[in-house]
C-alpha cells in the first residue's frame, strides 16, 4: 500500500493506473476505522482493480459547536487495517492541501439536505458535498463506496453526482453492526459502558418498527408513537429526530407503502448517533 499526502502525487500515480486500463474504486473516510469502513474497502476490492481510501477529517462539514477537534484519530492503526483490507493507495491530505487559501467555493444540494440530519446540522451536507466533489476531481474514481448507515449522505451524494454529471458510480453498502445490534460508528468511542448499553435503544426501536410493519401496521404516526415510547424508557438517550420518509425525496410520509426509510438521530451524552432501516409495506 502506498501512502500519499499530496494531490499532485496521487493524481500522477492514478493517471498511470488509469492509462493501463485499471478500474479505480474509492472509499472516502474520516478515519478511525471499524468493520463498517472495512466492508466498503472489501466491496471496492471485489469490484475494482485499484482501491483508493482517503482519510480526511473534513472541517467544512462540522458546525462551530461540533466535535471537529475531538473527532477520534488513529492513523497508525488505520494504516494497518487499510493495508490488511487490500487498499492500494491511502490518501492523507492535510487541511491546507485540501483547502488552501480563502474558502469561497462550495457545492450545494438543495431540499433533501434540509430535512433529517440537515435540519439539525445546518451546513453539514454542504461540507460533505464540497469535500466529496473535490475528492472525486482528485481521484477520478470509476466507483465510489458509501455506507447506508449514513443514508441521507448516500442519497445526497447520488443526487449530486447526477446533478453535476460526475463520471462515477455511487455504490451503497449495508450497515455493519456490532453483535448486539449497535451500528458501528467512530463516534461510539465517546460512549462509556452504561451509555453504550443505553444506545442499543436506537436499533431496538427500529426493529420494533420493522415488526410493527411486518404485523400489518401502516400508520407512520402509530409507529412513531411506539418508538418514542420506547425511547422514553431510556433516560440516558435523547431522541433528536425520528422520521418516516420516502427513500429518495426524504420527505415525510404518513403511511407505509412500498419501501420506506425510518431514520433517527439521538444524543447519548456528548455522542450524537444515527441509525436507520428500510422497511417495506404492500
Ligand atoms: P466516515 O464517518 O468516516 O464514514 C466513511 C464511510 O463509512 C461512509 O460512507 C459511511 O457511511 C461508512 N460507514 C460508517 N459506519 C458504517 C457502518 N456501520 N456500516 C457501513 N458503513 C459505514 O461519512 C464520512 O466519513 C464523511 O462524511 C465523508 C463521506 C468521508 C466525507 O467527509
Amino acid at each position: 500500500m502506498k501512502t500519499i499526502t499530496t494531490i499532485k502525487e496521487i493524481r500522477a500515480a492514478l493517471n498511470q493506473e488509469k492509462k493501463s486500463g485499471k478500474r479505480i474504486g474509492f472509499v472516502p473516510t474520516m478515519g478511525y476505522f471499524h468493520e463498517g469502513h472495512l466492508s466498503l474497502m472489501h466491496k471496492a476490492k471485489e469490484d475494482c482493480d485499484v482501491v483508493v481510501t482517503s482519510i480526511f477529517v473534513n472541517p467544512t462539514q462540522f458546525g462551530p459547536s461540533e466535535d471537529f477537534e475531538a473527532y477520534p484519530r488513529d492513523l497508525k492503526n488505520d494504516s494497518k487495517m487499510a493495508e490488511e483490507a487490500g487498499v492500494d493507495y491511502l490518501f492523507l491530505p492535510s487541511v491546507e492541501e485540501m483547502y488552501p487559501g480563502e474558502r469561497l467555493t462550495y457545492v450545494n444540494v438543495e431540499k433533501i439536505t434540509k430535512v433529517l440530519c440537515g435540519a439539525k446540522r445546518p451546513g453539514h451536507f454542504q461540507g460533505v458535498a464540497t469535500v466529496v466533489s473535490k475528492l472525486f476531481n482528485i481521484i477520478k474514481p470509476d466507483f465510489a463506496y458509501f455506507g447506508e448507515k449514513d443514508y441521507q449522505q448516500l442519497v445526497v451524494l447520488k443526487k449530486m453526482v447526477k446533478g453535476l454529471n460526475f463520471d462515477v458510480q455511487i455504490v451503497g453498502v449495508p450497515t455493519v453492526r456490532d453483535k448486539d445490534g449497535l451500528a458501528m460508528s467512530s463516534r461510539n468511542k465517546y460512549l462509556g459502558p452504561k451509555e453504550r448499553e443505553a444506545a442499543l435503544i436506537l436499533n431496538k426501536s427500529l426493529i420494533l418498527a420493522q415488526e410493527m410493519v411486518k404485523n400489518g401496521e401502516r400508520s407512520s404516526a402509530k409507529i412513531k408513537k411506539s418508538m418514542t415510547k420506547l425511547f422514553e424508557k431510556e433516560p440516558l438517550v435523547n431522541l433528536e429526530y425520528l422520521s418516516i420518509c420516502d427513500i429518495i425525496s426524504l420527505q415525510e410520509i404518513s403511511g407505509i407503502k412500498g419501501k420506506v426509510l425510518i431514520a433517527l438521530a439521538a444524543r447519548v451524552r456528548k455522542a450524537r448517533l444515527i441509525d436507520n432501516i428500510v422497511v417495506e409495506g404492500n
